[in-house]
């Protein structure tokens, strides 16, 4: 492993209080999106599409990293550029979601663990070579009657522990994300217990893999109450559960916690990491920052609708999202931001 490496990657991640963007979505959930929006699901326009966001102007002032899908780090502009050099010409780090998704967990109705270890090693070196200089792998926690059971915990933990032993090994940094889901009616309070648990279960094994803590990166939900649930936090409660809670889980030598949106509308996401930065002005050993992809991406998405016509619109409100999300690391995010129309 080469520490030095694995920390300038992280530090540089974590730079000039900007954050990610994932653009990572497997072709199947790209297609769902796209579908939504009666855009052909196509090679294509899925290239289109990530063509938009890449060739957005000024995107690396608020992006220090993208991560890519697999289809979309071979992909190249119309005009034939690689996407990865493209990026990489633009300063921005090129990354990669390595887990090949969330499978039914045997003997464990209604939960998931993500596989993809198999021949991670060797995929890992062609990625590397590719230009990724990071990783990502997303372990997901459902809450409902009796769930998450500790079986489903420790399995995604012990998978993202040896992703991320990999990923070291080969000189990328990981991105470890366990997103307990937002879906179902379960109060902030359950939302709670139920990250702390899996995050204990998740640096557990992370240490028990020799995984450098200084050398990766945490991609987790913030701490929300589920999305049926009828006491919808405000957003300094929201801020405050989640920041102490992971100063109690998340040791300081992890480099950057950086947010999952996880089907929060884009402003609402904003104004509560914003809360975060601001109200722990000082105090946090860790930067807190953004990986949101339909929290930056689904405004964009929503105006380009495939049409070129749109391309510029879209790519404003895109930049105009990352933008918000900075000044949102800063502390320094307003609502009166969104009235700067992307017209
Ligand atoms: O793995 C999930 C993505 O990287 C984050 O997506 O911000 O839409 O939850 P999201």
């Amino acid at each position: 492993m080469n520490e030095k490496i694995l920390r300038a990657t992280a530090a540089a991640l974590m730079a000039d209080h900007k954050g990610l963007l994932a653009m990572d979505e497997s072709n199947p959930t790209c297609n769902k999106r796209f579908a939504a929006l009666g855009i052909p699901q196509t090679p294509d326009t899925r290239r289109a599409w990530r063509e938009l966001i890449v060739m957005t102007p000024g995107l690396a002032d608020s992006i220090s990293g993208a991560i890519l899908y697999d289809e979309t780090i071979r992909q190249s502009t119309r005009a034939g550029m690689p996407f990865a050099q493209a990026l990489v010409e633009r300063g921005i780090i090129l990354g990669i979601k390595v887990d090949a998704g969330a499978k039914v967990l045997a003997g464990h109705p209604g939960e998931e663990v993500t596989e993809g270890l198999d021949g991670l090693r060797e995929r890992l070196v062609g990625y590397a070579a590719l230009g990724a200089r990071f990783a990502k792998w997303r372990g997901v926690i459902a809450i409902g009657d009796g769930l998450p059971s500790k079986a489903c915990m420790t399995a995604n933990a012990h998978a993202l522990a040896r992703y991320a032993a990999l990923c070291q090994e080969a000189g990328l940094v990981p991105i470890v994300e366990p997103e307990v889901l937002m879906t179902g009616p379960h109060t902030q309070q359950r939302s709670a217990e139920v990250t702390a648990q899996v995050l204990h279960e998740v640096f557990e094994q992370l240490h028990l893999q020799g995984v450098l803590l200084e050398g990766m990166l945490l991609k987790p939900n913030m701490v929300l109450p589920g999305l049926d649930c009828a006491d919808q936090s405000d957003v300094d409660k929201i801020a405050d559960a989640t920041v102490n809670l992971f100063m109690r889980a998340v040791p300081a030598a992890v480099p950057g916690i950086a947010f999952l949106s996880g089907g929060q509308s884009a402003e609402l996401a904003s104004a509560r990491l914003n809360a975060m930065n601001l109200r722990f002005t000082g105090r946090l050993p860790w930067a807190l920052t953004y990986s949101f992809s339909r929290a930056i991406q689904q405004p964009a998405l929503d105006i380009w609708r495939g049409d070129a016509a749109n391309v510029q619109k879209a790519q404003r409100a895109l930049q105009h999202r990352a933008a918000c999300n900075r000044a949102a690391r800063r502390g320094e995010y307003t609502p009166s931001m969104e009235h700067v129309a992307s017209t």
